[in-house]
């Protein structure tokens, strides 16, 4: 589905550029485009009814809806935790995270469907398997350190990549990050609490978060997606202004930050070959094994039939729901229920 609409001209362009903006309704689509670059060029945001080529709005729903379907499935391996989290505090803290997921989601399903995406649509794609979410929670949650190390460093990893998106050229897409990082804030907070105070617990529960570190480290570097010269979306995204940073620059980022930080608490990190790189003043990891990264996104490992068994009898549940709200709206709208009654 392509935009055909031209939105108003922004207050900010030239006399200029509104001739040229509005010139462009009778143009062909080079001009439109042409117009389209010079407003991201200039740092404004492309909003819902602008004219966008096809391929930035297939890459926004892609991107997008991805991304909500992972805030959605990645309420699953945490929410695991709820029940057994080893206090009452511990146990609020985490319910209110995973709800604050399952609001990401929503922002994003809804930021989605400014672009013409129907709920309907994601929600098929991500259950009948055709729709990718992130890598990253197709990995099991064995212990409570696993629920710390997933705050602390696979949340690090998602702020560092949305703070990014926050700047993004979409409008709908940058705001929905800026409330989205400032939860994310807390939920790293959260998990990098619980590392703490397991790395200076018992030995037992140092080894229990040590271990965690060594089953979360790899898939949190592969979450950025794959390394830049096998990462066909990136030039598109970039040009766009979708993303400004690439998928190295930013692991390459999140390595240099959390590396110190894992060893001012005594924990390792499962890289024989990581080191400090006095030339470029920054960490260097071993290779990524990304073949593995290739079978878990495709879902071939048994955590993914998992989430997604879990997911589609949460959906069916949830049926009886949304029969009432759609009953419910069909009598308002017929007058049937009134704003009055609503009152009382
Ligand atoms: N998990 C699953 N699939 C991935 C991942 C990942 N971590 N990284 C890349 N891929 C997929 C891409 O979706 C793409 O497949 P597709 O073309 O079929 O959609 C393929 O691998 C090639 O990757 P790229 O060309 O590098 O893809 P892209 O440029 O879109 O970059 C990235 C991937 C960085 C994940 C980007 O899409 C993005 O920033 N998405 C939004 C953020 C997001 O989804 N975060 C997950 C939230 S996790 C959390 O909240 C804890």
């Amino acid at each position: 589905m392509d935009g055909t609409t031209i939105d108003s001209p922004e207050t900010s362009a030239s006399d200029a550029e509104k001739l040229a903006h509005f010139e462009a309704r009778a143009a062909g689509d080079d001009e439109k485009l042409a117009y389209f670059e010079a407003r991201i060029a200039r740092g404004e945001k492309i909003e819902p009814g602008d004219w966008m080529p096809s391929e930035y709005r297939r890459q926004l729903i892609r991107m997008i809806s991805q991304h909500a379907h992972s805030e959605i499935v990645g309420q699953l391996p945490e929410g695991a935790w709820i029940t057994r989290a080893p206090s009452l505090r511990r146990k609020m803290i985490l319910l209110a995270k995973v709800q604050d997921e399952a609001g990401h989601g929503e922002y994003l399903y809804h930021a989605a469907e400014t672009l013409g995406a129907t709920r309907e649509e994601m929600l098929e794609a991500l259950l009948s398997g055709k729709a990718k979410y992130s890598n990253i929670f197709n990995y099991p949650t064995l212990t409570w350190a696993d629920v710390g190390v997933i705050g602390y460093l696979v949340d690090f990893a998602a702020i560092l990549n949305q703070t990014m998106l926050a700047h993004c050229s979409y409008g709908p897409y940058a705001r929905a990050m800026v409330r989205i990082c400032m939860e994310e804030n807390f939920h790293k907070k959260q998990g990098q609490d619980i590392v703490i105070t397991l790395a200076r617990g018992t030995l037992r529960q140092k080894a229990m978060v040590q271990d965690a570190i060594n089953r979360w480290w790899w898939p949190t570097l592969m979450m950025f997606g794959p390394p830049d010269n096998d990462s066909p979306n990136s030039a598109v995204l970039i040009r766009w202004g979708i993303k400004t940073r690439t998928n190295d620059e930013l692991r390459q980022d999140f390595i240099d930050k959390i590396v110190p930080e894992l060893h001012a608490l005594g924990l390792t990190i499962p890289d024989p070959k990581l080191h400090y790189d006095q030339a470029s003043s920054s960490w260097k990891t071993g290779p990524i094994q990304w073949d593995e990264f290739r079978q878990v996104i495709r879902g071939r490992v048994p955590c993914n039939q998992e989430r997604m068994q879990v997911r589609t009898r949460a959906h069916e549940d949830g049926a009886w729901v949304r029969e009432a709200m759609q009953a419910y709206a069909e009598r308002y709208s017929t007058g049937v229920v009134s704003t009055s009654n609503e009152e009382h």
